[in-house]
């Protein structure tokens, strides 16, 4: 039963000392949201918020996936975020390759316990450690299909904090994913 092992993970996660981030954070972010959810989320690594609450996206840049997640009718109780890393990197630093190499376990238990029909990627840690991706700016609104899965990419939430622009694409983006997951059978 998927949420049983979810809670596993969720566990492991919140004791988790497999690599160095585990000394400077203050609360390990684990995945969270609906086990049976057709969406995973994917972001960075947590924030100051994030690391304080225990939770992913919860901080601004949270905020901003919020009001994407609502333009498109996207309820945000019915989809599962989680990040790339689950420990804060000290002053927001992207992730190192070993830390992310440390965690990607829990990511690949969540994926496949939770078998989404899409993995949307926001950003390009998340590209690069799931893809192999390093530009986002120019593929954001592409579905990639790879292993078994199936990815939609676009730009990260905290992007869009200053720039009224790019909050525009991510609000177009999380259409045009709703749209593909319709079109999807079955
Ligand atoms: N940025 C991320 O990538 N993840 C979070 O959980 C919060 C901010
Ligand atoms: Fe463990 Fe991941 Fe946190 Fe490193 S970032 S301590 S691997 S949960």
């Amino acid at each position: 039963m998927s949420l049983i092992e979810l809670e596993k993970i969720r566990r492991r996660v919140s004791i988790c000392t497999k690599c160095d981030l585990c000394k400077s954070r203050t609360n390990a972010v684990p995945g969270k949201g609906y086990y049976k959810s057709k969406l995973i989320f994917v972001g960075e690594a947590p924030g100051r918020s994030e690391d304080k609450q225990g939770e992913p996206f919860v901080g601004v840049a949270g905020k901003k996936l919020s009001i994407a997640l609502e333009y498109a009718g996207i309820p945000r109780d019915k989809i599962y975020i989680t990040n790339v890393v689950k420990c804060r990197p000290p002053k927001n630093r992207i992730p190192k390759d070993s830390e992310k190499k440390a965690c990607e376990r829990y990511l690949k238990s969540e994926i496949s316990l939770i078998k989404p029909k899409i993995i949307c990627v926001m950003g390009n840690t998340a590209y690069h450690s799931l893809l192999g991706g390093s530009n986002i700016t120019k593929d954001h609104g592409k579905i990639i299909e790879r292993d078994g899965n199936r990815y939609f990419l676009t730009i990260h939430p905290a992007a869009t904090i200053y720039n009224q622009s790019l909050l525009k694409t991510l609000k177009s983006d999380m259409k045009a994913l709703v749209k593909i997951l319709n079109g999807i059978k079955g």
